[in-house]
């Protein structure tokens, strides 16, 4: 190496060691460049911090401390504005900007690294990355609840067919239906922000393992960084990468939700069922044949899914054999880290234009109450009512859905009356009120029950949850 590359920062920081150095294969092979630019503000944020810290405490001069956090913030802005570009050949974001900084400043941007290691740099980065961008997919989760719940409000009357194994059960509406995939996607938006608690915590101090001899102040920086604690261990902060693997499981459980939203939504979109028409704008064509207007979207997020999950798999697989402390393979963590994050957000926004589109075929939906016998169960509750013990009136509300059956009937009510009470003489004639759809979700007046009332109650609630964090 030349002083002059020396000088210009265009070798790896760590070249001085080496007669010769790597091949360029080898070099291009390392590099994580095209992965890790995208933390080049998080990078710098962290670095600034550090930079202060250093002149604070006298390890630096406060000179060369305030030329490095002018030099790394005017970096950062032209970076943002599009007068500096990232070098595709500088082997990592932290390589890049240190590069920078010692073209413009010399030998005092030879000085930020000092008690530092890319090890904690990279922990840095990656804590302050997610720091900044999952408050953003929990809003985006609470977007889709608000559209949901948008949705819910007008259709709390609308009656559908409940399932259990995908057989009709009991009646419930579309606004209870709807509700439900809130509280899961609520659920989510929590896992995230308990994720957060546990990324609020700052690294920088640990050195490559072992910390550092020089007498850093970790808690100034912290607090210039917003971060609420320090790691307690520098092995540890260096080594831990369950920030990850926390938010790519909380992606990998969002996505399970959106997933089986969208399969519900392509069975819905069936002529068969025709529950749903999504609109034009997020549905696509044949083709070869000419009728086709395919639920595309809910089957790509589907799809996709599988590929978060991939994610979650490849950084478990990358953890577990890693003794402590810092390995290169963890290197390798933000390109599945990076893919979930992209993935998950694209489909949330995605679902929520998508979700919110569509129309939704009521008529149809309450018309799918009658016929397959939902109501079996109120007969049967009817007759508990009457101080018949549940069994046996499970067991006659049974044979006279056989009776049905045998007879080609596809609903109770369709039965005339002495038929009906030949089975039990406590059926009086004001059962038939009792198994409309309808009174059957009126009647299930419990505390996270389909009666509207109930209904009414989670979407306050839910809204107020929404308007609580966005
Ligand atoms: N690019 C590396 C990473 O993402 C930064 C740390 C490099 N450290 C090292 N000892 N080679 O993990």
């Amino acid at each position: 190496m030349s002083s002059i590359e020396q000088e210009t920062g265009k070798s790896p920081l760590w070249h001085g060691r080496f007669a010769s150095g790597p091949s360029e294969k080898a070099l291009a092979f390392e590099t994580s460049i095209h992965i890790d630019s995208r933390m080049a503000a998080d990078d710098i944020a962290g670095s600034v911090a550090h930079a202060g810290m250093l002149g604070k405490c006298g390890i630096i001069t406060g000179e060369d401390a305030d030329k490095i956090v002018s030099s790394l913030k005017k970096i950062a802005s032209e970076l943002e504005n599009g007068t500096l570009t990232i070098d595709s050949n500088a082997e990592d974001i932290h390589s890049f900007i240190e590069g920078v900084l010692t073209d413009r400043l010399g030998d005092v941007g030879r000085k930020v690294h000092t008690g530092r290691s890319r090890n904690d740099q990279i922990a840095l980065d990656e804590r302050l990355y997610l720091r900044r961008v999952l408050p953003a997919l929990g809003s985006s989760i609470m977007t889709l609840v608000d559209t949901l719940v948008r949705i819910a409000k007008v259709h709390l009357d609308t009656l559908m067919p409940g399932y259990t194994h995908l057989q009709r059960a009991q009646p419930v509406t579309l606004a209870h239906h709807l509700c439900a995939w809130c509280w899961a996607l609520v659920r989510d938006k929590g896992r995230l922000d308990d994720a957060l608690t546990r990324i609020d915590v700052m690294p920088l101090g640990s050195g490559a393992l072992a910390g550092s001899g020089l007498p850093l102040d970790r808690q100034a920086v912290a607090a210039e960084l917003g971060f609420s604690a320090i790691t307690d261990n520098s092995l540890d902060a260096v080594s831990d990468r369950d920030y990850c693997l926390e938010t790519v499981s909380a992606l990998s459980i969002l996505m399970t939700h959106l997933s089986r939203f969208c399969e519900e939504i392509v069975i819905w979109s069936t002529e068969e069922f025709k529950f749903i028409e999504l609109s034009e704008a997020w549905s696509t064509g044949s083709s070869i044949m000419p009728q086709k207007k395919n639920p595309d979207f809910a089957e790509l997020i589907r799809g996709r899914t599988g590929r978060v999950y991939g994610n979650l798999i490849a950084l478990l697989t990358m953890m577990k054999g890693l003794p402590l402390s810092y390995n290169r393979d963890l290197q390798e963590d933000k390109e599945s880290l990076f893919s979930a994050l992209d993935i998950s957000s694209s489909c949330l926004s995605v679902f929520t234009d998508m979700i919110a589109t569509a129309t939704w075929n009521g008529k149809r939906m309450e018309a799918c109450c009658s016929g397959g016998h939902a109501n079996a169960t109120d007969l049967a509750d009817y007759l508990v009512k009457k101080g018949l013990p549940f069994r046996t009136a499970h067991a006659v509300a049974a044979r006279v859905v056989r009776e049905c059956i045998d007879s080609g009937l596809t609903d109770i009510r369709s039965l005339p009356f002495d038929r009906l009470q030949s089975h039990s003489e406590l059926l009086e004639k004001d059962i038939y009120d009792i198994l409309d759809p309808r009174a059957g979700v009126t009647v299930r007046d419990l505390p996270g029950g389909p009666n509207p009332q109930r209904v009414q109650v989670q979407i306050d609630k839910l809204t107020a949850l929404v308007h609580g964090s966005l």
